[in-house]
């Protein structure tokens, strides 16, 4: 298994530092640009409920590579997310997940099964991009770009992957210091640094969390993810959500949908993991028992369709075998299980035309052009992972929500229960049972299959046949969009350091988990990651760290340089490019 460096997390101060700096230098947020901040439409109310907490929109990211650190967290939320499934933690925090870790070049997959931060930083991720979104929503520079009122927002954390490791003093210690991060916050405070210093005194939210999402990994028992959801009701009084695997259609429909319609012959499914994961009939009864146990205890319950699908990987471009399937045809997947779901539970879950109270929530391929269509199934929230890893990143939410208020504006509809409706009529004049059943058969009888099938998902990404250096190249900016760790930027040229290209590329690299992600979608021969500047704030990190690098040390609000391998000539490039005008995106 290849290793990966570990992931090392601003601190809180650096990284309010950073906005503030990036902000005076390039009206940037987290190289963001202000076109993709979401400002909502005065006339048209998209907020949610979810397990009886508002959310002024019905996205945002699922447990992933985009809710794992603050500045994730941050850009999700500025760019419209307000529902945020948080990266599943588990008591195994020492893990080595193989790399590359993520494969985005046609749908999705992955072998990033596990949270890559210790139980005790991603506590403090969460509460510093709490911290970091009440601040932000106050602060004056952005406060027209975000809107008046940017609305609530709920982090959902998320939990895995056995009984015994949650019930573990770390597991229970997080759950419970999300739910009341009182001393978290304290801890904090004091770092908020001098730009921000207005809101060292603010009233910060202690309760962080107070649902949690049971990332049920494959092969979990029925029982275990039974006790796992009634554990967490009683012993830590959470609203609770199941999410379930694709596998619950079962073998059969799974082949027939992915292979038979949707063309994607070539991939193969293995049939003796379906049998150990739930099954369809044993599933409807946990939803039942757990819909009956939670109205005794006084909570919510609800599911969430669905996690990723398991597939051989064949590829090879990953290392660890199987690996994750994600995207376009899930999106296919999971609708239909839903439907099956509705009919086989009628009025039992809260969608559009049942009267039921159990929650759907929904993570499988939304894009900008299904948005609508799904959120109008009542799912909510539509969480996505792989359609954020694309060129545009977290960018990309923003023309989605555009979109949404489009569609329901030219509906005649302000509010989502009047889009609901809107969509149920719709689905029920055309002869459906409901809009998710109208989905379902749009996207399997044909207009919308291209969409979803193999056969529109195939083409491959555009190449050009130079040898990636490590000074210019095509300057296509995608290696700092699809980062999800916002761990790439650019910086102008300057005019006298005789490099080639508009642009200069680089990587923070004690934010680069080796994802692979960039080397995806780099148009030219090389992976930005290893080939780009890599630049390190810590010594130690430094010192750790194969292959070039350079360490940054800031003197007088000047940046110094050491190289490594030494290289007089590379410092000396570095240095002019870095203290050009624009600075770079580290607080000075
Ligand atoms: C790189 C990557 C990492 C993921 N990590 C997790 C995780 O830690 N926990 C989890 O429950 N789901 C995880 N997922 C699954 C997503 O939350 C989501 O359910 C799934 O990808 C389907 O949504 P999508 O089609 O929009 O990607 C991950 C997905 C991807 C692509
Ligand atoms: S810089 Fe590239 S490899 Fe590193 S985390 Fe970002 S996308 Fe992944
Ligand atoms: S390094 Fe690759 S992905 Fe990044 S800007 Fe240059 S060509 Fe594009």
């Amino acid at each position: 298994m290849a290793g990966a460096p570990d992931l090392t997390p601003y601190s809180f101060d650096a990284l309010l530092g950073r906005v503030a700096h990036e902000w005076q230098n390039r009206r940037r947020v987290f190289d963001l640009p202000t076109a993709r901040f979401w400002s909502p439409h005065p006339e048209t109310d998209l907020s949610m409920d979810f397990l009886g907490r508002p959310a002024a929109t019905p996205v945002g990211p699922a447990a992933g590579p985009h809710s794992q650190m603050a500045q994730n967290i941050v850009l999700g939320w500025l760019a419209g997310a307000r529902l945020f499934e948080l990266k599943t933690v588990q008591v195994l925090d020492d893990l080595e997940i193989g790399r590359p870790c993520i494969d985005m070049e046609t749908i999705g997959f992955n072998i990033e099964w596990s949270q890559e931060l210790k139980v005790r930083e991603s506590l403090e991720e969460y509460v510093k991009a709490s911290m970091a979104i009440e601040i932000l929503s106050r602060w004056d520079p952005i406060r027209e770009l975000v809107g008046p009122d940017p609305g609530p927002h709920v982090f959902d954390m998320s939990v895995g992957y056995d009984l015994e490791g949650i019930k573990t003093d770390t597991v229970a210690n997080f759950i419970d210091s999300l739910a009341n991060a009182s001393n978290e916050i304290e801890r904090l405070r004091p770092m908020i640094p001098k730009p921000f210093a207005e809101f060292r005194d603010i009233d910060f939210p202690t309760c962080v969390a107070d649902t949690v999402t049971v990332s049920t990994f494959h092969g979990c028992p029925p029982d275990e993810i039974e006790a796992i959801a009634k554990h967490l009701m009683t012993r830590h009084g959470l609203d609770v959500i199941i999410k379930l695997n694709p596998t619950l259609l079962g073998f059969g429909d799974v082949v027939e949908i992915l292979q038979e319609t949707l063309g994607y012959e070539h991939i193969r499914l293995n049939r003796h993991v379906f049998p150990d994961d739930l099954l369809f009939e044993r599933g409807v009864e946990l939803i039942s028992e757990l819909r009956e146990f939670a109205r005794q205890q006084g909570r919510r319950f609800g599911i969430k369709l669905t996690n990723t699908l398991v597939v051989d990987n064949d590829k090879g471009w990953m290392p660890d075998d199987p690996m994750y399937l994600s995207g376009p045809p899930l999106h296919v997947l999971a609708t239909t299980l839903l439907d099956e779901l509705l009919s086989a539970m009628p009025d039992v879950f809260k969608v559009a035309g049942h009267t039921g109270d159990v929650q759907v929530t929904f993570s499988a391929g939304v894009t900008r052009e299904n948005l609508s269509t799904t959120v109008g199934m009542g799912v909510a929230p539509a969480t996505l992972s792989s359609d954020l890893l694309k060129p545009g990143g977290y960018g990309r939410l923003e023309p989605m929500l555009r979109k949404l208020t489009g569609d329901m504006r030219a509906a005649g509809v302000r509010n989502l229960a009047d889009w609901h409706h809107y969509k149920w009529l719709e689905a029920r004049a055309a002869g459906y049972r409901g809009p998710v059943e109208a989905h379902m058969r749009a996207i399997l009888d044909g207009p919308e299959l291209e969409l979803y099938s193999y056969a529109g998902n195939q083409k491959k990404l555009r190449r050009v046949d130079h040898e990636l250096q490590m000074w210019g190249c095509v300057a296509c900016n995608f290696c700092v969009t699809v980062c999800p760790n916002d761990a790439f930027f650019n910086i102008s040229t300057p005019d006298d350091s005789g490099l080639d290209g508009r642009q200069q590329y680089m990587v923070l690299a004690e934010l680069c988990n080796e994802c692979g992600n960039c080397m995806t979608f780099c148009p030219e021969d090389g992976d930005p990651a290893q080939v780009k500047p890599k630049l390190f704030l810590t010594k130690e990190r430094f010192d750790m760290a194969e292959g070039q690098g350079f360490l940054l040390r800031v003197e007088n609000g000047r940046f110094d340089v050491v190289s490594k391998p030494e290289s007089e000539s590379e410092t000396v490039r570095l240095i002019s490019v870095i203290n050009n005008e624009e600075g770079i995106p580290v607080g000075v």
